[in-house]
């Protein structure tokens, strides 16, 4: 069954279209991985998926309704939660005050505080501290355990790895499978392919605001997946003028 239903859809800012003709569905517990270089689009579609922006055409089913115009707050109520890049805790409340926040939607699940915790056990070790005062890394457990809170159907996570240590990065990449026990659906926005293809159930790669490959990482070729990253396979499509006939 799929969780999620994007049907052309386009986004964007005044005259600016940062997403066009954008197609897709992520099945329920999959975990759907979108790859594309700075600039793709990528934080957009998840702004739109989650309602913090309005879209300007297109249809977005989640659990077999049409929530193309609900109001965000509406949104995570009704199970899709984001963690945003650059994290965007509330910085005069303690750790576990944010946290708790997540939990304003009443949803009931598996997450509540002490499940966070032995996800997490450096957000325990921090819960009472400012989260203002947390390191990078600190803050990014923080923003998951926060949105993991709210007992979502569908996270999207962008960019959780970015300007992170690697160490903190591995700790953080190693709670995805016990994310995923739960049964969740997983948007990962990601810049390391290498670490994405590790994890990923599916891999879609945006490239200038449109869809360019979508697949099983076993079954695309590392060639293609760069190709579509970078732009290469435009070529192919014969839109490219760089004469490229690969
Ligand atoms: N708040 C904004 N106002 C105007 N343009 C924006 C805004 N945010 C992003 N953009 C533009 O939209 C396009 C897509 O950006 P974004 O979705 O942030 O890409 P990504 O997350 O893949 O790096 C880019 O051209 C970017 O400059
Ligand atoms: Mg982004």
């Amino acid at each position: 069954m799929s969780v999620l239903e994007i049907k052309n859809l386009r986004a964007g800012y005044g005259d600016l279209v940062a997403v066009s003709d954008l197609s897709f569905a992520v099945q329920q517990g999959e975990l759907f991985a979108l790859v594309g270089a700075n600039g793709a689009g990528k934080s957009t579609l998840l702004k739109s998926i989650v309602g913090s922006m309005s879209v300007k055409s297109g249809t977005i089913i989640f659990k077999d309704d049409d929530i193309t115009t609900v109001a965000d707050y509406k949104r995570i109520q009704a199970g899709i939660s984001l963690v945003p890049e650059g994290r965007r805790l509330f910085t005069s409340l303690s750790v576990e005050e944010n946290l708790l926040v997540g939990a304003a939607t009443g949803r009931k699940g598996p997450w509540n505080l002490k499940s966070i915790f032995e996800l997490l056990p450096i957000v325990e070790k921090l819960k009472d501290r400012n989260a203002g005062r947390l390191s990078g890394g600190e803050q990014q457990a923080v923003a998951i355990g926060r949105s993991l809170m709210s007992n979502p159907d569908l996270i999207l996570l962008d960019e959780i790895s970015l300007g992170l240590a690697p160490i903190v990065v591995e700790q953080i990449y190693a709670a995805l499978p016990d994310i995923r026990n739960e049964g969740l659906s997983i948007i990962l926005v990601e810049q390391d392919l290498s670490r994405t293809l590790k994890v990923a159930d599916k891999i879609a790669c945006l490239l200038e605001g449109h869809l360019v490959l979508e697949g099983r990482p076993s079954d695309l070729t590392h060639q293609q997946i760069t190709d579509a990253y970078f732009g290469h396979s435009i070529a192919s499509f014969g839109t490219s003028s760089n004469g490229a006939n690969s």
